[in-house]
């Protein structure tokens, strides 16, 4: 299960990435926010980390102007590793080394077609498991 949230800036975006995961089959809860009014990313950064904190949602997704925002936001839950991507090397990268359990988006930085291909990177790569990735994840849960 996927939790997914934006603010007015991933808006346009996130309604995208949430066609693509209905494409997919993938089961996701939008936490908002549902217009393009101004609105506070730290609001739904917040609500999707704590929900993937929680241990209900597997992994999230969380977009604002420049991603920036909000992957802050969400890196301040304890257990949550957001990771902003622009670029699908990063993706796959934030998977198997450091089992990012958040994506975060800058829906003013990329296109459509790029955080498609992102948000699948980012779903379908496992956690590598490797020892030394391990112990450094370890290390910033400490
Ligand atoms: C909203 O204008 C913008 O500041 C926000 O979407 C994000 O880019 C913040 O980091």
């Amino acid at each position: 299960m996927i939790a997914i949230g934006s603010d007015h800036g991933g808006f346009a975006l996130k309604s995208e990435i949430i066609k693509h995961l209905e494409a997919r089959g993938l089961s996701y809860r939008d936490f908002g926010t549902y217009t393009e009014a101004s609105c506070d990313y730290p609001d739904f950064g917040r609500a999707v980390a704590k929900a993937v904190a929680s241990g209900e949602y597997e992994r999230g997704i969380i977009i604002c102007g420049t991603g920036i925002g909000i992957s802050i936001t969400a890196n301040k839950v304890r257990g949550i590793r957001a990771a902003l991507c622009g670029d699908c090397f990063s993706a796959e990268a934030c998977r198997e080394h450091n089992d990012a359990n958040i994506l975060a988006l800058g829906a003013r930085v990329i296109g459509p077609g790029l955080a498609l291909k992102i948000v699948d990177t980012f779903l379908d790569t496992p956690f590598s498991g490797d020892e030394r990735h391990v112990r450094r994840i370890s290390k910033i849960e400490e």
